[in-house]
């Protein structure tokens, strides 16, 4: 993972190569591992997600591993459509409804995400030891948080990087599979149901990178 991260800062680095026009590309359907690290180096959450891109549904449940010391411990359904989310605990069976500030999401470009180059991870020479990726950039509009997004030429949103007020968060995108391998995980536990929504305190912005802060 600390691989990922390195890479990544490089990509930033060297991505000189000249601006193209691309535009923003569409995601397919998710299922697949995420780190998220801020840039002090503090490892927030490693876990699975699944995601529908078309109905825009996103489970992320984190996996407390040995091997590294994460700091939260998230279950979440996040319903970017309807702009709400719910923060699940299936031990106690219990659930909470939030709404959403922002709908911005690792997973997806946003569409006004501007195409900032196209660059090679790896080697460009050697076949099968790079990897072709899209650089995009753009700021959030509720937030006006900035982010870079690299996504693969089949629009895998690999690695991204999101710049708050207050710290920078680091996504890695691993092991992706190009499908919804249990679609359950993005159905409302029945236990969530009739759920009232929570009050968003004054200030507080709810959103699925601001859960990482
Ligand atoms: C993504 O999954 C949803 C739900 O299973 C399905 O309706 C949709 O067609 C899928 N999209 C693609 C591009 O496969
Ligand atoms: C956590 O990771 C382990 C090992 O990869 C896996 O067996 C387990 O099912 C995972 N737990 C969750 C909740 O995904
Ligand atoms: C794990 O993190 C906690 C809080 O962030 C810290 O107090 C603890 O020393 C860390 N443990 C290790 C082994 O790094
Ligand atoms: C469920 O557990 C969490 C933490 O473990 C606790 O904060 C919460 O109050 C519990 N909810 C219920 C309904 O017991």
């Amino acid at each position: 993972m600390y691989a990922a991260v390195t890479l990544f800062v490089s990509m930033c680095l060297t991505a000189t190569t000249l601006a193209d026009h691309h535009q923003p590309c569409h995601s397919p359907n998710m299922t697949g591992q995420m780190s998220v690290m801020n840039l002090k180096g503090d490892i927030k959450a490693i876990g699975v997600y699944t995601y529908d891109s078309l109905a825009k549904k996103l489970r992320f449940r984190s996996n407390e591993t040995e091997a590294f010391n994460t700091s939260l411990t998230l279950d979440v359904l996040m319903f970017f459509e309807e702009g709400v989310f719910y923060e699940i605990d299936s031990k106690n069976q219990s659930c909470e409804k939030k709404s959403l500030q922002s709908v911005h999401n690792p997973l997806e470009i946003p569409s006004d995400a501007k195409s900032m180059s196209t660059i090679t991870i790896g080697s460009a020479s050697i076949e099968g030891e790079g990897l072709k990726v899209n650089v995009w950039l753009g700021t959030v509009p509720e937030t006006k948080a900035h982010y870079s997004i690299s996504s693969t030429m089949g629009c895998l949103p690999v690695s991204s990087l999101h710049f708050l007020d207050s710290t920078t968060i680091l996504f890695s995108n691993l092991q992706i599979e190009t499908e919804i391998k249990d679609p359950d995980l993005l159905t409302l536990p029945s236990f969530c149901e009739g759920e009232p929504v929570e009050e968003t305190p004054e200030g507080t912005v709810n959103s699925f990178v601001n859960l990482f802060i």
